[in-house]
């Protein structure tokens, strides 16, 4: 097998140099033999892409609360957006299951012996509104 790909490559570089060298000298279009352009493989997350403004909209009415204006953080409530390592290494997907179930105090993760409720205490927000509030939460880190 990996002989058959190594005496194409070589048949591939062959021809591609050929076409290189026929087009370097008349100045013409060199557009002949070059690399098929590289396809982003990148998948989309679908928990991105939200309304940061409306997310600011939401997060000032349930998120303030514990998380304070702009997430700073109120002492002995919710944790700071600004500084958390925690924000750096989560995904918009995981963000969202993260606000979606919370982190009670029994939690191994919870550094704080208080609440992080599911939804912020607010059942009736729709995974819509917490993308937009993820969103904003995005560009609160300094
Ligand atoms: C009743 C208070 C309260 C409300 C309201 C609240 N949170 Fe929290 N949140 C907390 C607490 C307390 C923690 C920290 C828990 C711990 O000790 O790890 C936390 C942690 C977090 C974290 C993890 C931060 C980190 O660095 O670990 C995120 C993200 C978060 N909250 C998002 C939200 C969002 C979004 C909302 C609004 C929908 C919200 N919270 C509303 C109390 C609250």
């Amino acid at each position: 097998m990996t002989r058959k790909y190594m005496f194409w490559f070589i048949v591939v570089l062959l021809a591609l140099s050929l076409a290189l060298a026929a087009c370097g000298g008349g100045g013409g279009s060199a557009t002949g033999g070059e690399e098929v352009a590289e396809q982003p493989a990148e998948t989309q997350d679908p928990a991105s892409g939200g309304d940061p403004e409306a997310g600011k909209a939401q997060f000032d009415t349930v998120c303030i609360a514990c998380h304070g204006p702009g997430g700073v953080g109120v002492e002995g409530l919710g944790k700071p957006f600004t500084t958390s390592e925690f924000l750096l290494t989560v995904s918009d997907s995981e963000l969202l299951e993260f606000v979606k179930t919370g982190r009670p105090v029994g939690h191994p993760d919870n550094t704080t012996g208080v609440d992080m409720p599911p939804k912020g205490g607010n059942p009736a927000l729709t995974d819509e509104q917490l993308i937009d509030i993820i969103a904003y939460i995005r560009t609160l880190h300094e």
